[in-house]
């Protein structure tokens, strides 16, 4: 409540939104795959919603945020700040922004689906790079099965975005043998809805 009270009305309504979508339940599993300290990239901040969020349940983490839509990043700093949070955002794409360092853990939340699919396995490589060995990259994205969930996603998606925008979802195992072969070891769960979103969340640690 205290975050989507930080933005305006518009983006406080998606934001209760997004928050009734990602339950308590899948949230709670995100957070406790993630570091509880150090550096965290968030691929596709958005709003900065869950860089606040997991920034309030573990205050030692230092969330840097990433996300091409300027207008987003302002919204996700002033969320910041009206927290008393330490978070910060820049501009770009994951796909070719220069961030110096290294993070204990990244996550990224319902934005795989977004890159070309020609795309999402090099974005992949180079978010292990940015890891230190033993890091954790958390993804939290959408399945191919059941099929109506996957339509029911897409059509909400494309909704959201357009019809001209990439939209590419694979198969959980799929996404887990391209993480393997780079290098990472795999986990992941699938997470129940009340709606029919096939969510899953892949826990890849840097071998
Ligand atoms: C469905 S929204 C999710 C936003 C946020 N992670 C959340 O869960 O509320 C997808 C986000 O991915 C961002 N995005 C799309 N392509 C991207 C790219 N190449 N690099 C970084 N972010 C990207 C979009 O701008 C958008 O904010």
């Amino acid at each position: 409540m205290r975050i989507a009270r930080a933005l305006p009305l518009v983006e406080r309504i998606y934001a209760n939104i997004r928050f009734a979508i990602l339950r308590p339940k899948l949230l709670s599993v995100m957070d406790l795959l993630l570091p509880a300290s150090g550096r965290i990239l968030d691929v596709g901040c958005g709003f900065g919603l869950f860089a606040a969020y997991f920034g309030q349940t573990q205050p030692g983490r230092t969330i840097l945020g990433v996300d091409p839509d300027a207008r987003r990043v302002q919204m996700a700093t002033k969320v910041s700040m009206t927290l008393g949070l330490h978070n910060q955002f820049v501009a770009g794409d994951i796909r070719n922004v220069t961030i110096d360092g290294k993070f204990e853990g990244a996550y990224v939340l319902d934005v795989m689906h977004h890159l070309p699919a020609d795309d999402q396995w090099a974005t992949l490589a180079q978010l292990r790079e940015s890891l230190v060995p033993g890091g954790t990259l958390v993804i939290k994205d959408i399945t191919t099965v059941p099929r109506f969930g996957l339509e029911f996603t897409r059509l909400l998606d494309r909704a959201m975005i357009g019809m001209d925008a990439p939209l590419h979802y694979r198969h959980h195992r799929a996404w887990g043998e391209m993480l393997v072969s780079l290098g990472f070891d795999v986990r992941m769960v699938r997470v129940p809805d009340v709606l029919p979103y096939p969510h899953v969340v892949i826990a890849a640690t840097r071998r």
